[in-house]
């Protein structure tokens, strides 16, 4: 298995390329399943969560083939099959995604549930509502989503649940809504700029979708889509994840191919905490000046600060001075990495779904365990600013969402090698 060896303390320094985001390409690839005919994707991040998805596409009988080096996905689902298995849904929980698009296209599907989540409960109630509404019939029995419908009917669909609007829940109902008969109003829709992504890539497909970016999406039904040619748009929490290593490091990183439009709360809190902020044309200038001052920050849907930035700004605030508190309010019980940064000396206290960091002049390395994708980014931060040797472990949980990130890390000073035990 393979593990990260950090030696911190280095203030990292100079250009980095952001890649494409796996939240949009995700759904993206699922909802190439809407067509028979050929779709590209370019942009598409070298992760293990877009092999995964790309395997399950394989397995459903699609043909795809993915060029790494170039991020260019060829991929045509001219007779697809229609059952999602438990041993492929188990590995990546956003295969649910395919839901959507293989009920709109067969009319028939089976999907495994998911499963549990170490970031918390991660229920599908509001897909199942969703889908339900545009007339099809769905039954959960022995793992699995059987949903079936003789046509998908266009109507109002409200997903707002107790956490929220939901980001893959959106892209279903967008999905099946873009072949159902009729106009489908998207009442709470998640307004993730990957929500809007996909609703771009459906809109070249030639779906009619107005609205995506906002809470109400309207969907006019088509009769079939078509391929379609798009590249996926740049990864915010890579960037935002970036811009963390710039401020906990003392350092002065520019960023480029990042959206700062998508990184409004980011952007506010980190100068709120006394980080340099710089936007440029395509990018964004990271100084972190050394003196940071403790802030609040709560988790939100977007436009909100992103959950998935949650354990990264906590590697932060265990270094700023003062008492920081941070609320999930998305995933409330994902604070799995706290008790890992506490190895490296961090001061952390759980209250409810709130984490109490007083900062502390210095970490020091220690082994640590990756729990899931965003908490080793958060340790591999920590690590990064901590004195002495960090070993995260278990950092296939890394590579599900960072594009090369040790390279990436070294490119800009960062002590860090990657050894296979
Ligand atoms: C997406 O997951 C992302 N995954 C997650 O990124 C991200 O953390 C999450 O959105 C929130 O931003 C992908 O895009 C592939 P949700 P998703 O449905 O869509 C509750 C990462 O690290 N809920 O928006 O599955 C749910 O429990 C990952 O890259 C219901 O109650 O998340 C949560 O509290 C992890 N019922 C809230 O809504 C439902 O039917 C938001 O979840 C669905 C969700």
């Amino acid at each position: 298995m393979e593990k990260l060896i950090i030696s911190g303390g280095t203030p990292l320094k100079g250009t980095v390329h952001i890649s494409g985001s796996k939240n949009s390409a995700l759904p993206i690839i699922a909802a190439t399943l809407l067509t028979a005919e050929p779709c590209v994707i370019r942009g598409v991040p070298n992760l293990s969560d877009i092999d995964t998805m790309v395997r399950i596409l394989k397995f459903l009988g699609v043909e795809a083939s993915f060029d790494a080096k170039h991020g260019i996905l060829h991929i045509c689902a001219e007779h697809p099959l229609g059952v999602a298995p438990y041993e492929w849904v188990r590995k990546m929980r956003a295969s649910v995604c395919l839901l959507g698009p293989l009920l709109a296209r067969l009319k028939k599907t089976k999907v495994s549930l998911p499963g549990g989540c170490v970031i918390g409960d991660r229920p599908i109630d509001l897909h199942i509502k969703g889908l339900r509404r545009l007339g099809a019939q769905i039954s959960v029995e022995n793992g699995y989503v059987y949903a079936q419908c003789k046509e998908l009917v266009g109507t109002d669909v409200f997903l707002c649940g107790r956490f929220g609007s939901t980001v893959l829940g959106t892209a279903n109902i967008l999905m099946a809504a873009s072949l159902a008969k009729g106009t489908t109003t998207i009442e709470s829709a998640a307004c993730e700029p990957e929500v809007e992504d996909l609703a771009n890539f459906l809109n070249k497909m030639g779906a009619k979708i107005k609205g995506a970016g906002s809470h109400i999406i309207e969907v006019e039904g088509v009769k079939q889509l078509h391929g379609a040619e798009h590249t996926v748009i740049s990864d915010r929490i890579e960037a935002g994840t970036f811009m963390v290593a710039a401020a906990i490091t003392g350092g002065d990183i520019e960023i480029k191919g990042a959206h700062a439009e998508h990184l409004c709360a980011m952007r506010d809190k980190l100068e709120e905490s006394g980080t340099e902020i710089q936007r440029t044309n395509g990018s964004i200038r990271v100084r972190g000046r050394g003196n940071l001052t403790s802030t609040d920050v709560i988790t939100m849907p977007y436009p909100g600060f992103p959950t998935d930035m949650q354990a990264q700004m906590s590697a932060l605030m265990t270094l700023t001075p003062g008492i920081s508190v941070i609320t999930e309010k998305v995933f409330p019980n994902r604070f799995m990495h706290l008790s890992e940064m506490a190895r490296l000396g961090a001061n952390v206290a759980l209250e409810g779904n709130s984490a109490i960091i007083k900062g502390v002049k210095h970490l020091s390395g220690a082994p640590v365990m990756a729990s899931d994708l965003r908490a080793s980014a958060g340790l591999v931060l920590a690590g990064l600013a901590a004195g002495g040797e960090t070993e995260v472990n278990r950092i296939y949980h890394v590579d599900r969402g960072y594009e090369r990130i040790d390279a990436k890390l070294r490119a800009l000073g960062a002590n860090i090698e990657r050894i296979d035990e």
